[in-house]
């Protein structure tokens, strides 16, 4: 479990299960923003450096978007409409606007946990799927690595900009996202 502070609910695996194809449409919207994401966080000065390695992340997140509209279409399921997050809006909505120091250390923690929960949560997909729907369960499962190591990359990049101040705010968003994660919902989204 990363280190959240929060444990992903019991049955949340089979509860998406249950409601695959609004599920694997916002997959694609994750990916897509994903994507974006990294390019969008090639604007900060302080992240000028990254580049080569943000463009690595985002054209990785456009493949895992390209890989999750491929099973869309072999599904008949179509593209459709995001549905807003009220745990990722409440993430997002905590970045400290300004001080462009500060904005970019919280931005990396957001994306950091944002890919920390899609790594867990694709690897319980990954188990639940598997001898149900074996081709989604090796599809989760191949994602998961991937995740990882999105999730350590924006990590280290936000401790390299400056180390106590990304961990005191790392231990915040950790207690801050707990209490989003204790907000349940019933809709057919991944977070
Ligand atoms: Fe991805
Ligand atoms: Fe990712």
């Amino acid at each position: 479990m990363l280190m959240f502070r929060e444990p992903i609910p019991v049955g949340w695996a089979c509860r998406m299960l249950a409601r695959l194809p609004g599920v694997l449409v916002d997959h694609a919207h994750l990916e897509r923003k994903a994507a974006t994401t990294a390019i969008t966080l090639e604007r900060y000065r302080d992240l000028y450096g990254r580049v080569r390695e943000l463009n690595a992340i985002a054209i990785e997140e456009l493949q895992h978007f390209e890989r999750v509209l491929g099973l869309l279409e072999h599904r008949g399921i179509p593209f459709g409409q995001p549905v807003r997050s009220a745990w990722i809006s409440g993430l997002m909505g905590a970045v400290r606007v300004g001080n462009n120091r500060e904005q970019v250390i919280d931005h990396l923690l957001c994306c950091a946990l944002i890919e920390g929960r899609s790594c867990e949560k694709f690897q319980l997909l990954g188990r639940a799927l598997a001898g149900v729907d074996d081709e989604l369960a090796s599809f989760y499962a191949s994602l998961v690595e991937s995740e990882g190591n999105h999730y350590a990359t924006y990590l280290l990049m936000a401790r390299h900009l400056d180390e106590g101040e990304t961990d005191r705010r790392l231990n915040w968003f950790l207690d801050f996202e707990a209490g989003l994660m204790r907000q349940r919902h019933d809709l057919a989204i991944l977070h």
